[in-house]
């Protein structure tokens, strides 16, 4: 039985720290190069963005999603729908974009281009991604025959030699966790994240649902219950004055 994407999110929600270690790793750089103005590029539902908006004094959201758009309004924040790169009034001492850009160079190639020009000198633009290299995800996909990680690891080399080309870059591993109580919400939430929105790629992955059983259990399962990690690499650039 396929449940729908909406129920899997909200299992995955449910069940991960990924909106509060983002947040707190996010304030970390914020704090570090005293960024007063914020851009966020692909500013999602509100859970991050939301409390993100209230650790600096300017914040612009670019949202292409009407109903994530509209519910950021709904909480004040000002709100730029489209579909970036777009133009942005104005500049920024940090330019964000969490989770929002594509592993295709004919994506994120005008839209690096066009979030850097939206960034001070001196300040940064932070990238933030998954999958720059083999990690739990990547190794469970592959034991259950299905792997996009080399693909996903030429994206994520070209995009670190597109920054290069723009400033100084450094980057970090932040690790975030979904646990649960028992083997069946854990499958519904990694259905969520293996699914991208696509219903075939989800019932492809439950296929497996006897051997995924079989690794959880034997890797990803303490005295609590069932935990998987995410791996997720802030990217960030610098713009010398
Ligand atoms: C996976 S969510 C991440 C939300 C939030 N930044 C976070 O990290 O929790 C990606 C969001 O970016 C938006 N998005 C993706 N590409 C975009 C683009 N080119 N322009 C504007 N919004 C975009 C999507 O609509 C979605 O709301």
């Amino acid at each position: 039985m396929i449940d729908n994407y909406k129920n899997d999110f909200e299992k995955f929600l449910a069940h991960t720290d990924e909106k509060q270690i983002l947040l707190e790793e996010i304030s970390k750089e914020i704090e570090k190069y005293g960024a007063k103005s914020l851009l966020d590029i692909g500013a999602g539902n509100g859970l991050l963005s939301v409390p993100l908006s209230k650790k600096v004094e300017n914040y612009l959201a670019i949202e292409s999603n009407k109903g994530f758009a509209t519910k950021l309004r709904e909480a004040k924040l000002e709100v730029i729908e489209g579909v970036f790169p777009l133009e942005i009034p104005g500049a920024f001492d940090m330019a964000l974009a969490s989770h929002s850009i594509s592993y295709e160079k004919d994506s994120f190639e005008p839209f690096i281009k066009e979030a850097w020009k939206s960034v001070k000198s001196r300040g940064v633009l932070l990238i933030i991604t998954y999958r720059g290299q083999e990690d739990d995800w990547t190794r469970l996909m592959k034991d259950l025959g299905e792997s996009h990680e080399d693909h996903n690891r030429i994206g994520f080399n070209q995009i670190i030699e597109l920054l290069a080309s723009l400033g100084k870059v450094k980057t970090r591993k932040v690790i975030t966790r979904v646990k649960t109580d028992n083997l069946e919400d854990m499958i519904q939430a990694l259905s969520f994240v293996a699914s991208d929105g696509k219903p075939e790629k989800k019932e492809k992955f439950l296929e497996n649902h006897l051997r995924l059983g079989k690794i959880l259990s034997e890797k990803y399962q303490d005295k609590n219950g069932y935990f998987f990690p995410f791996q997720h690499f802030f990217i960030i650039t610098e713009k010398s004055g």
